[in-house]
């Protein structure tokens, strides 16, 4: 008896992935692999990943285009929750891994799998996202993961394919562990393992290092409706259009670049870098444009609200009852959330120069300094008395000791 008859494994076109299928069927037993690619903007070719996994032996091979519903249903939500782990990370990859589970809980039922596999190891933060995602979609699914126990180094991974038949690439392999989408890409291992070592220019590809760089400005109007990002320019933009042209455009101006160590959820310390450059500029922009529609009150509450979800969709919960509840509260904060935000892109920074908006909360007339100034002044008198009475008292009272 094996692990599992038949798996819906995902599937990548690297080693591991493809590794995972000779080891699924010779040594876990499985009878059937169908593999399923997801494009997430990745900019893979997939047909030639999809012909691999069927040299390599499954029996089907599936190739979803996941890159809508990625920027409307994870990227859009993230964004109007101004969502950065530990302040920095934008989530670009932690986004991905629920929807990525979904489309293996989906394949699975569709065609009558007992389990999906996917080929993380046990040291990382996606194994929980995939393993607690699928989890919540379908607890009776079996969830393999094959990498995780098979304890091979890279060399004696690419040995075990080798001896199954399978034809890995020789090509001298990088020394970094990438990860990439159309919302950025994550940059781990070989000299970065050193946090004080300073990356390569090699390492990045979205955005442009500062010497590259145009020696002019240049601004960008973001327009959004209730929280989502609609326009650029003032053009109308389909999601995905949107976010391609962001990513070229701050890219370009060397915008987007993170360097930080960070907290995985497994206890590990790891060194990142990133490049997110359209995700960091559409949080900059989106949560400027809050400050001119929302209530001081909402605005402070909802940091809290954000700080929590950041957390929950680092640490693998996007499908949980918390995180449904704080979407909830963050959609209903959402609706006055229109207007356009203007962004000036230079040498590497992205700075918000204007916002305005028809919802706006800000009123001229009680900010002006000039004539036209509405506020009762005299009404700040009582006002600060009774503000100030409690430490007044306070005062008054340690005097006498
Ligand atoms: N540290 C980031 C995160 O946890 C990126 C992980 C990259 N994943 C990868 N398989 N290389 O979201």
């Amino acid at each position: 008896m094996g692990r599992a008859e038949k798996v819906v494994l995902a599937y990548s076109g690297g080693v591991d992935t493809t590794v995972c299928i000779p080891y699924l069927m010779n040594e876990w037993g499985v009878k059937e692999i169908i593999t399923l690619a997801a494009d997430l903007g990745q900019g893979d070719e997939l047909e030639p990943i999809r012909k691999k996994a069927l040299t390599a032996g499954a029996t089907q091979s599936l190739v979803a285009d996941l890159t809508e519903e990625f920027i409307t249903e994870y990227a859009f939500p993230a964004i109007a929750a101004n969502a950065l782990y530990e302040n920095r990370y934008p989530l670009s990859t932690a986004l991905a891994r629920p929807l990525i589970a979904r489309a293996l809980v989906e394949a699975a039922a569709k065609y009558g799998a007992d389990a999906v596999a996917h080929g993380c190891t046990g040291k990382g933060n996606d194994q929980v996202r995939f393993d607690v995602s699928i989890s919540a979609l379908n607890p009776s699914l079996k969830v393999l993961a094959p990498a995780r126990e098979w304890g091979m180094s890279r060399e004696e991974t690419i040995a075990f394919g080798e001896k199954c038949g399978l034809e890995l690439p020789v090509k001298k392999s990088s020394p970094y562990s990438i990860d990439r989408n159309l919302l950025g890409r994550s940059i781990e291992a070989g000299p970065l393992e050193d946090p004080w070592n300073e990356p390569l220019e090699e390492v990045f590809l979205m955005t442009k290092g500062i010497a590259d760089t145009p020696n002019e400005p240049e601004y960008v109007e973001i327009g959004f409706v209730q929280g989502i990002p609609t326009s650029l320019n003032g053009s109308d933009l389909s999601p995905v259009a949107l976010v391609t042209q962001l990513n070229d455009l701050a890219g370009r101006h060397g915008v987007g670049r993170i360097d930080m160590v960070e907290n995985r959820l497994v206890g590990i310390k790891s060194r990142e870098i990133y490049e997110a450059p359209a995700l960091l500029v559409l949080i900059a922009a989106h949560r400027d444009l809050e400050s001119l529609t929302l209530t001081a009150d909402v605005t402070h509450y909802k940091r809290g609200i954000e700080e929590t979800y950041s957390q929950l969709v680092y640490n693998g919960l996007w499908y949980s009852p918390l995180k449904n509840a704080l979407d909830a509260f963050i959609q209903k904060t959402q609706e006055r959330v229109t207007g356009t935000v203007r962004v000036k892109l230079f040498k590497g920074t992205a700075t918000i120069v204007g916002r305005k908006s028809d919802k706006a909360l800000y009123t001229e007339e009680l900010a002006t300094y000039s004539s036209d100034d509405q506020f009762d002044h005299k009404a700040a008198e009582g006002f600060i008395y009774v503000w100030g009475l409690p430490t007044r008292v306070w005062s008054e009272k340690t005097r006498q000791g």
